[in-house]
């Protein structure tokens, strides 16, 4: 699979962008900021464009069942800027000043703008899937895409409203949590690799092992990604240290904390959860209790069993063995990632 590139999907995004009149380079530069490819200053760099898991997870889906993958190269550029133009527009949303290392699109050219860059990545996204008819695709198959990739990004959008409405409760079930996260982060990655197996002529079988196999590395992915967002290391996250405790975010180890301290620390955690504004001292006191509740350990415990789901919706593909080794390969590098 030597031909999936960053800098295939990298092509495959650039393409999705219009010719652009003078008055207007600005709207795509803070677009290509966002990206990587510009710096603060707005000129061309290399800066970090995140892992491009998405679009490789499509790309290798697609081989998988004996597909073109270049003829998903339009696809898989669609779900990487739909993925984007999310952050840009959940960076907002989470008031976080930095990402991938750097200072976010919102931080750089405040909230309005930041909010049309991303309505302008989300419809690149739009316009990149109906690039898939220039490539050969079936108009049906396209349509058939379409459809599929806009009620992921409902759901993407159910999972954010979720997210964003737990900040104010504190009776938040792991049941609650899980819904959440398999829309705002698993239902993509499924949608990824469910829809590059469509475009590669799937058979039923072979579509929902991908499909499964996707949504449960997403939600295993997303569970580590909480932990990263209170015990990741800022200087290799590129978000800053602690920001989900910051941002009252009830994830699966707040969560378990909250459901597991005896009646002293309960209260807590629930009366900092409360408080308004918070201070570095109450983050000192969230982290001594989640050690004293083992909720590192238990979530962790939980992000392992999502990995072995799909590690065995993995083993029930039937396909092609170079790109399905490739996405084991993948999967198995993800546990205990630490960015
Ligand atoms: C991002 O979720 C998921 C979407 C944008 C849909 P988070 O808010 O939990 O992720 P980070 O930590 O900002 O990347
Ligand atoms: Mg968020
Ligand atoms: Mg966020």
């Amino acid at each position: 699979m030597k031909h999936i590139s960053d800098e295939s999907i990298r092509q495959a995004m650039q393409s999705a962008f219009p010719p652009a009149d003078a008055r207007v380079t600005m709207f795509y530069e803070m677009q290509e900021y966002h990206l990587g490819w510009r710096n603060a200053q707005l000129e061309p760099t290399q800066a970090d464009s995140g892992k491009l898991l998405r679009p490789r997870f499509c790309l290798l889906a697609c081989a998988a069942v004996g597909g073109d993958p270049q003829q998903a190269e339009p696809l898989a550029a669609a779900i990487q800027l739909l993925h984007d133009f999310s952050l840009i527009h959940d960076d907002i949303e989470d008031h976080s000043p930095t990402r991938r290392g750097r200072e976010t699109v919102w931080k750089l050219w405040e909230v309005p703008q930041a909010i049309n860059v991303g309505d302008g990545m989300f419809t690149l996204a739009q316009l990149s899937l109906f690039r898939l008819a220039e490539v050969g695709v079936e108009s049906s198959v396209v349509v058939e895409i379409a459809r599929r990739f806009n009620q992921t990004i409902i759901r993407l959008c159910e999972g954010q409203y979720l997210d964003m409405s737990f900040e104010q409760r504190l009776d938040i079930s792991e049941g609650d949590y899980l819904a959440m996260i398999s829309r705002k982060t698993a239902a993509l990655i499924a949608a990824a690799a469910g829809l590059g197996a469509i475009l590669g002529n799937a058979n039923r079988e072979q579509a929902a092992a991908l499909y499964n196999w996707g949504e449960a590395l997403g939600l295993a992915f997303q569970i580590e990604d909480d932990m990263l967002g209170i015990w990741g290391a800022e200087a290799v996250t590129g978000k800053p240290d602690a920001h989900d405790i910051w941002g009252r975010k009830k994830s699966l180890p707040i969560i378990h904390a909250l459901a597991h301290a005896d009646a002293e620390d309960g209260g807590k955690l629930a009366a900092i959860y409360q408080k308004e504004p918070l201070e570095a001292s109450d983050i000192q006191i969230v982290l001594t209790i989640l050690e004293r509740t083992g909720s590192q350990g238990y979530t962790a415990g939980v992000a392992k069993f999502y990995h072995e789901q799909a590690l065995a919706a993995l083993a029930d593909l039937q396909g092609e063995a170079e790109p399905i080794a490739e996405l084991h390969a993948l999967t198995k590098q993800l546990l205990g990632r630490v960015k």
